[in-house]
């Protein structure tokens, strides 16, 4: 069975405690929280002060998706604010491990993530040090964007490469994910699926969660 995070992104803001209870409802296990910085993305969101209010009313596990220039500065503040993963961009930092490394010694899961145009050689070395790996299958910065059917053969690549370390790492995809495309990437070794727009848009967030879990 895949996990599904559906990603705060596309939730009425306004009212997130009631958005959150209403995944929760409605299946999900994890929550995404997708934090933009302007530089890295061309939008900017949230930051630690929103994952600290968010973990004082859900036991979710809060999957942090750092989308910013400089992470390292960054990690403490949302390993203190109550993250249970924070994945960085393998194209943000000159040695991702030295972050991954840092974010694991400090008691949270460490994940490492790829834009559409980055080619899998680039973390080949690293993915037997992460909890995580995330494959992005938009350019980074907005909900509600196509998904790009060209990052599949990474997919299986990286999920053979999981295969092969033994060890428990999640292979999650973000970017565009519905109940048409959720099936293809479960079967080219999927286990996380992020979706915003199509849990948050839809009129029944139970049937949205369900459709991609059984897709
Ligand atoms: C995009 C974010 C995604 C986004 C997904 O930069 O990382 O998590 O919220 O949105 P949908 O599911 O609508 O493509
Ligand atoms: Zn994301």
């Amino acid at each position: 069975m895949v996990i599904v995070a559906p990603s705060i992104l596309s939730a009425d803001f306004t009212k997130l405690h009631d958005e959150i209870r209403a995944v929760t409802d409605a299946g999900a296990e994890w929550l995404h929280i997708d934090v933009m910085d302007g530089h890295f993305v061309p939008n900017i969101t949230v930051g630690p002060i929103v994952v600290e209010n968010i973990r004082k009313k859900t036991s979710l596990f809060l999957d942090c998706h750092l989308m910013i220039e400089h992470p390292e500065k960054y990690v403490d503040a949302f390993i203190k604010a109550g993250a249970d993963l924070i994945t960085i961009h393998w194209e943000t930092v000159s040695d991702p491990l030295v972050v991954i490394k840092h974010i694991k010694e400090s008691g949270c899961k460490a994940g490492i993530s790829i834009n559409p145009e980055t080619s899998f050689e680039s973390i080949q070395d690293i993915i037997p040090e992460v909890d995580l790996v995330l494959i992005m299958s938009v350019h980074p910065g907005f909900s509600g964007q196509r998904f790009i059917p060209d990052v599949i053969p990474k997919l299986k690549q990286v999920s053979e490469i999981i295969k092969k370390t033994k060890k428990q790492i999640f292979l999650q995809v973000d970017g565009g994910i519905n109940n048409q495309n959720a099936g293809l990437v479960k079967k080219n070794g999927a286990d996380v699926l992020v979706a915003a727009s199509y849990i948050f848009k839809s009129k029944d967030y139970h049937s949205a969660i369900k459709q991609l879990k059984e897709a």
